[in-house]
């Protein structure tokens, strides 16, 4: 019996129960998207020295790091032919310039202690952006609280990662808050149904040769996965790499077609000692265009004697979120059983604690939370 047809090995492994939580994701979605339908959007928030006016937003910023930004990806994705202004998914302490009174803000961080994520967020209060926070807490919690800004609350007690169902389902809600896109909503709950179809087929109990996530695992073992998306599965490919990285603890890079077809393929005409130890995942979708079947046919058949493993994963179901997490879905389980098959484990994350720790002797998360309280009305 391969290992991870061993239940009660599996079971013993997983010893916070990720598997579950995942499982969990279709409720959570529904969850996440009920906690922001629940949110009213004030006129305005007083603040020392001048008020925040909510209204009509020219630009949207989804600032966040890690698990907690890939949401935003999600939805530069779901609603990239539809959004009437710019939106950007922004990753970095400093806010670009043209982020104003006019500009939706929506700081996401699972922990709310984010450093990077408090500092971008008091910029964004300085400048009086329409700032929105997702949380389970932690100091942007608070401060939110207090200077009544809206806050979408979020359950704690997991990883981030293991989040991603609050973290986004909110965002898709907001943006239709803001009168920004429509029928938003149906593809959240389409999706989640979809999901839940797909949890049954995907638990530890359905052996491998029915388990698409523990085949998709078993395809990668003992290489570098290098994911590859097109069109909004993009964001999805993105993801992928984080989960193989922080769930299975290998290194994974993704990249993107057309893109990657004007220079990382050059990459791959290197020596085989090397790029034997990649493999090539492909997210496909099958409403993909010809030009984009015809592009992923040429790099497969490039790719075909210089990587390990060529592995394909197809979308399901109608709307486009709906394509998107039955991709997200496989993937991101996945990633559990890669961990298991690997003997590692997925809940640990040791070097971003590590990173995250020796960081905070700067003081920098302090300093935002300060400069926050400073604009604390009195
Ligand atoms: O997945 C993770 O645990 C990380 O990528 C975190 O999301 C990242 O470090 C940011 O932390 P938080 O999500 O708490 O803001």
């Amino acid at each position: 019996m391969p290992y991870l047809d061993d239940v009660e090995a599996l079971r013993k492994a997983d010893r916070w129960g990720m598997l579950e939580a995942y499982l969990r994701w279709p409720d959570a979605l529904l969850s996440g998207a009920r906690r922001a339908e629940e949110l009213e959007i004030p006129g305005e928030v007083r603040m020392r020295g001048g008020s925040i006016r909510y209204g009509q937003p020219s630009s949207v910023v989804i600032v966040g790091m890690g698990g907690s930004a890939a949401g935003g990806d999600l939805l530069v994705d779901l609603t990239w032919d539809r959004m009437p202004v710019p939106i950007l998914v922004w990753r970095d302490y400093h806010l670009p310039a043209f982020v104003g009174p006019d500009t939706l803000v929506v700081a996401v961080s699972y922990s709310g202690n984010t450093e990077e994520t408090l500092v971008a967020f008091s910029e964004a209060l300085a400048r009086r952006s329409m700032v929105v926070a997702i949380t389970s807490g932690g100091v942007l919690g608070q401060l939110c609280r207090k200077l009544k800004l809206p806050l979408v609350e979020v359950p704690g007690g997991l990883k981030p990662r293991m989040a991603l169902p609050y973290l986004f389902a909110p965002l898709p809600i907001l943006m239709e808050e803001f009168g920004l896109v429509r029928g938003l909503r149906e593809q959240v709950q389409a999706a989640a149904a979809l999901m839940e179809q797909m949890a049954t087929g995907l638990a530890p109990e359905v052996p491998v040769e029915q388990n698409q996530a523990k085949k998709l695992a078993l395809d990668l073992l003992g290489s570098v996965p290098v994911v590859y998306g097109h069109g909004f599965l993009r964001s999805v490919a993105r993801r992928l790499k984080s989960q193989f990285n922080e769930n299975s603890k290998v290194p994974s890079f993704f990249n993107q077609l057309p893109a990657m077809n004007h220079d990382e393929i050059l990459g791959w005409e290197g020596e085989e000692e090397y790029t034997r130890r990649f493999s090539a995942l492909f997210l496909r979708d099958p409403g993909e265009g010809p030009a984009l079947r015809e592009r992923v046919r040429i790099t497969k058949a490039l790719l075909a004697d210089k990587v390990a493993k060529i592995v394909e994963l197809w979308a399901m179901g109608v709307s486009r979120l709906e394509r998107m997490f039955s991709i997200l879905y496989v993937g991101e389980l996945a990633s559990l059983y890669l961990a298991f098959a690997r003997g590692v484990d997925p809940y640990s994350m040791r070097s971003i604690d590590a990173v995250k720790r020796e960081l905070a002797e700067l003081g920098l998360a302090e300093e935002a939370r300060a400069r926050a309280e400073r604009l604390f009305p009195s």
